[in-house]
């Protein structure tokens, strides 16, 4: 089987071609090509996407990418079994025009086209690369739209324990890099500035909510690190950027290990994956590894490239939905808000 995925929520136009051999296991794909054409460098002159902008060099690009994706998989539109595309969440007029551009191709060729839910997605890039990795187990998604937690019992068969009730884990880092005047996306900003900083210089809140609870809520850490910012300034104290970035990550990241860990006790799973942007920084790994470690916990994440977002993630979707018999009709809408059910 070769599906084609393709990605656009966002500002990334990703087309991936995955090989599969018609079972229901990680062990039976092999991704053949993942290419992402970033917007990053189009988007850093406004300090963030803009819509519009990202839409209109979508449609640019799909073609092009997509013919890339099967150049380096070297196959050719007739060997393909399937199209699968994100239908959200994500940007309506981004999503459209992958999901459009993947329905043309199915009419085309007369295969099955999968509609896949881009939070799904992210969770799947981790049997990408891990052909062992057998559910259950508790997924970490924490991405510049969503964070969530979710408890997978089976492929396909996921129930979702908590989510962030105001800014997604990676919209935060994004505005507090802002506010520390590091370059977008801030992220991976926060991530390396952090190394040369201190986490423990300015003890930042924690927000773990009422007991038991597995949402999350990010927007009073963030502001807490405005109001450090500005009163900092207004007595003349020098600020040490690198002090400030590490102890920001270092609140995000204990209360987004502390959930994980309570639900995979909770759960009694043996194994918690990461995924989603933020699942590519260097402290959130090596601490999600330290404290899972010493509750004799394996943790699996996909490579940074299959953090962010991709095709190769919509192309695994697709797969084992194929393969379980679901697929979508072509008048699937794209849908902005869609969540995780
Ligand atoms: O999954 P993704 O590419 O797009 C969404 O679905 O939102 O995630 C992008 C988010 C951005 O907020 C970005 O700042 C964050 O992931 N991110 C990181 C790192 N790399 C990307 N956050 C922390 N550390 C990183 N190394
Ligand atoms: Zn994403």
């Amino acid at each position: 089987m070769i599906i084609l995925g393709v990605e656009t929520s966002c500002d990334e136009t990703a087309v991936a071609v995955l090989e599969g051999t018609g079972e229901l296991s990680p062990a039976a794909i092999k991704l053949r090509s993942n290419i992402i054409a970033s917007q990053i460098e189009l988007h850093r002159q406004f300090g963030g996407v803009v819509p519009e902008v990202a839409s209109r060099r979508h449609v640019e690009t799909i073609i092009p990418v997509i013919e890339k994706a099967l150049d380096e998989a070297e196959v050719s539109l007739s060997d393909i079994t399937a199209v699968s595309a994100t239908h959200g969440p994500g940007l309506v007029g981004a999503v459209l025009v992958g999901l459009s551009a993947a329905k043309a191709l199915a009419l085309a060729l007369e295969v099955p086209f999968i509609g896949v839910n881009h939070i799904e997605a992210h969770m799947y890039a981790n049997f990408i690369e891990h052909p062992d990795l057998k559910p259950p187990f508790v997924c970490l998604v924490v991405s510049g739209g969503h964070s969530d937690l979710v408890y997978l019992n089976d492929y396909g068969e996921y129930r979702v324990l908590g989510r962030t009730r105001d800014d997604a884990a990676g919209e935060a880092f994004d505005k507090v890099a802002r506010t520390l005047g590091l370059s977008y996306p801030g992220g991976p900003a926060i991530d390396r500035i952090s190394r040369e900083g201190n986490p423990e210089a300015v003890r930042f809140p924690r927000a773990f909510l009422e007991e038991g609870s597995y949402d999350f809520s990010f927007s009073g850490l963030k502001t807490a690190v405005v109001n450090y910012v500005e009163a900092s300034k207004s007595k003349g104290v020098e600020l040490s950027i690198p002090d400030i970035a590490a102890s920001f990550q270092e609140a995000v990241i204990d209360v987004l290990v502390t959930k994980t860990l309570r639900a995979a006790s909770e759960m009694d799973t043996a194994t918690v994956a990461l995924a989603g942007g933020v699942a590519a920084n260097s402290r959130l790994r090596q601490e999600m590894h330290r404290r899972a470690g010493e509750k004799g916990l394996d943790v699996r994440y996909p490579s940074p490239i299959l953090c962010t977002d991709n095709a190769a993630m919509v192309a695994c979707v697709g797969y084992f939905q194929l393969v379980s018999g679901k697929c979508s009709s072509l008048d699937l809408p794209a849908v902005p808000n869609l969540q995780l059910e």
